[in-house]
């Protein structure tokens, strides 16, 4: 097949033999291929030794970065080299980096439109509910489920703002000494009432006595592993959570996850089908565990039995991880 066919796509498409040019469409002309040139005559990047490591393996290659052409252009781009058929593909990745830039934006402005009005909603409720002189049960039901609804709106909100701020690179790291266990201990009492209505136990192993992190993190991800344990978890169980060296763990013996959800469990907004009957939730905590674990280099997964219980894992990253 001759690549002028492929003109009308708006990726680059280039027929290599060995380390020469020998055939590519419309867009990867404009780009600066040529016949019978060498690649590294074309096109630049960070990765290219790899690239030609793979052409003369006969391997596939796959990367994203920023590429240069000989025109001192640069664009973010995927680059995937196809072994069997000898075709190298060069994806503009810019627009989609523009259009995830916007979107971020755009949650950060109507987080940040709607925190104003929605104190204010919250500060009132709140006023209504201590100093109401009604003592009719409607009201006050009503009083409580608004109070709970705007709570809820209130999590949503910064989860999601969290999540973007990860997502795209604006949260900055800081780093402090601090003790684990005192922040285990905060995440407990944040969920005392729910731990004692539903009568759990909650064991806590914490050899360790200082770590070096960002706190805030290690709040946020142990807050929702353990909210998550004790949302998913039956009455009377047990929730077993260890701060090892370099490794948190948080397990219970709940609900556990359906074989055939596991795989989006940590996609946003996602809630198992079961999820609903046992907890309220938005679906944001554990994809902004795992966009907190990326940005702190650590890695998070899970094993989990249907009917049968969850382990969540954090394995801390020993370079931002110091022992003091
Ligand atoms: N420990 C667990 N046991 C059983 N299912 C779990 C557990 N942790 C997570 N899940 C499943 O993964 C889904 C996604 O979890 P995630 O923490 O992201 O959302 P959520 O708990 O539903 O809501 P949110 O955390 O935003 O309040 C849950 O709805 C549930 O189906
Ligand atoms: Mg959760």
């Amino acid at each position: 097949m001759k690549l002028n066919a492929l003109d009308a796509i708006r990726d680059g498409v280039v027929r290599m033999e060995h380390m020469t040019v020998k055939d590519f469409n419309q867009r990867a002309s404009e780009m600066g291929f040529k016949r019978d040139h060498d690649i590294f005559t074309c096109i630049s990047f960070d990765e290219i030794d790899q690239l030609t490591r793979s052409i003369i393996l006969s391997q596939d290659f796959e990367t994203k970065t920023n590429l240069y052409f000989l025109n001192d252009v640069s664009q973010h781009s995927k680059i995937m080299y196809n072994a069997q058929t000898k075709l190298l593909f060069i994806i503009d990745l810019s627009e989609e980096e523009h259009l995830k830039k916007v979107k971020s934006d755009v949650v950060m402005s109507i987080s940040h439109e709607l925190r104003t009005p929605l104190s204010v909603a919250l500060g009132n409720v709140q006023m209504l509910k201590d100093f109401s002189t009604f003592k009719d049960p409607d009201s006050e039901g009503m009083i409580n489920k608004t109070l709970k609804s705007l709570n809820k709106l209130e999590k949503i909100i910064s989860q999601l703002s969290l999540l973007t701020q990860a997502e795209f690179g604006s949260y900055s790291l800081r780093y402090e000494i601090f003790e684990p266990i005192k922040v285990i201990e905060e995440v407990l009492s944040d969920y005392q009432k729910k731990i004692d209505a539903k009568n759990l136990q909650v064991n806590v192993n914490c050899p360790v006595e200082t770590i070096k992190a960002d706190r805030f993190i290690i709040y946020t991800i142990l807050r929702n592993l353990i909210s998550n344990a004790i949302k998913y978890s039956h009455v009377d169980s047990i929730i077993e959570c260890n701060f090892t060296e370099n490794l948190i763990t948080v397990k219970d013996t709940g609900i556990g996850i359906r074989e055939e959800e596991r795989i989006r469990v940590f996609e946003r907004f996602f809630r198992g089908a079961e999820s609903f009957k046992h907890a309220q939730g938005s679906g944001l905590g554990l994809s902004l565990v795992k966009y907190l674990c990326e940005i702190s280099g650590y890695k998070v997964w899970f094993e989990s039995k249907w009917l049968i219980g969850s382990t969540f894992y954090v394995q801390l990253s020993n370079n931002h991880l110091q022992k003091s």
